[in-house]
C-alpha cells in the first residue's frame, strides 16, 4: 500500500525533454492537463500527493522517479546516465532528507536511474541499460542492503530506455511485460500478463493500493487487464509520452 507520494510540477522546458525518437514536441498546457489527471489519480487511490515546484533548468526534472528510490525504511539519491538530468538529484535531496531518517547516496562515478527499479514483494531487481551501469547497479545493491532489501542485476531489453519501460506489477505476483523482456526468463516463478502486440508502451502501468493506471491510449491492454479483474484507470499520456514517459516516473510513492 501506498500512503504518500511526491511529484514534480512539470516546468514550460519540459518540452524539450528528452527522447529517443523524435514524434514532435509536447504541447505544454495538454501536458500539464495529463499530468494534473495523474496528480489527482493518484489522491482518488487515497494517496498523499506533495508537488514540487517546477524547474525550468531541467527539463525531464517531472520524472521525480529516476534520480531517487524512496521506501518506507529510507531513500536511495541516485545518479542518473543522462548528463542532462544529473543535477536533479540535488534539487530532490533537501526533500527526501525532511521526510526519511536515512536517505543513502550513489557514490560517483558509477549511474542509476530509478526507472530500471522494479520493486517486487520479495526483491529489487535492477535493470542493466544505457541509463544504469553495472557499477551502479552494484552500488545500489549494496545501498538496498543497508535498508534490509535484496538486489538483484537483471538486463533491460536492447534498445528500451528503461527497465520498467517493459514491465510493471500489477500485483504482489503479478508482473505486466512485453514479450521481448518475458523472452528473458527474468520474472520466472512469478505470474505474468504479456502487454498486447503493438501496445509495448502500455507495459509501464503503475498499481496504487486498489487501482492499476494505464495509458489510455491502449484499448487492448485496457481491456485485458479489466477483463482479468483489475480496476483499471485509463490516463491519456499522449503528450507526456512524447519524451518517452512512463506512469511510475512521474512519482515516488512510499
Ligand atoms: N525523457 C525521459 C528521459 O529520457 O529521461
Amino acid at each position: 500500500m501506498f500512503r504518500r507520494a511526491i511529484v514534480r510540477q512539470p516546468a514550460p522546458s519540459v518540452v524539450g525533454g528528452l527522447r529517443a525518437e523524435d514524434r514532435g514536441d509536447p504541447i505544454y498546457d495538454a501536458l500539464l492537463e495529463e499530468h494534473g489527471a495523474y496528480v489527482l489519480a493518484l489522491i482518488r487511490a487515497d494517496v498523499e500527493v506533495s508537488v514540487l515546484p517546477p524547474l525550468d533548468a531541467y527539463p525531464d526534472s517531472v520524472f521525480v522517479e529516476d534520480p531517487a528510490l524512496v521506501f518506507p525504511e529510507g531513500a536511495i539519491l541516485l545518479r542518473p546516465g543522462a548528463p542532462s538530468r544529473r543535477g536533479e538529484v540535488d534539487e530532490i535531496a533537501d526533500e527526501l532528507r525532511s521526510r526519511f531518517d536515512r536517505v543513502l547516496e550513489l557514490p560517483a562515478p558509477v549511474f542509476a536511474e530509478g526507472g530500471d527499479v522494479l520493486v517486487t514483494p520479495d526483491r529489487v531487481l535492477v535493470g542493466l541499460s544505457a541509463r544504469t551501469d553495472e557499477a551502479g547497479a552494484r552500488e545500489l545493491i549494496a545501498c538496498l542492503k543497508e535498508l534490509g532489501r535484496v538486489g538483484e542485476i537483471v538486463q533491460t531489453p536492447a534498445d528500451v530506455l528503461h527497465f520498467k519501460t517493459d514491465c510493471s506489477l500489477l500485483d504482489d505476483e503479478t508482473v505486466f511485460v512485453t514479450k521481448r523482456l518475458a523472452r528473458s526468463d527474468v520474472f520466472a516463478g512469478m505470474k505474468t500478463v504479456l502487454v498486447p502486440d503493438g501496445e509495448e508502451a502500455a507495459a509501464n502501468a503503475l498499481r496504487v493500493n486498489d487501482v492499476v493506471l494505464v495509458g489510455s491510449d491502449y484499448p487492448k491492454s485496457i481491456e485485458l487487464l479489466s477483463g482479468l479483474g483489475y480496476d483499471v484507470v485509463p490516463l491519456k499520456t499522449t503528450e507526456i509520452g512524447k519524451i518517452d514517459a512512463g506512469l511510475s516516473c512521474m512519482s515516488l510513492r512510499w
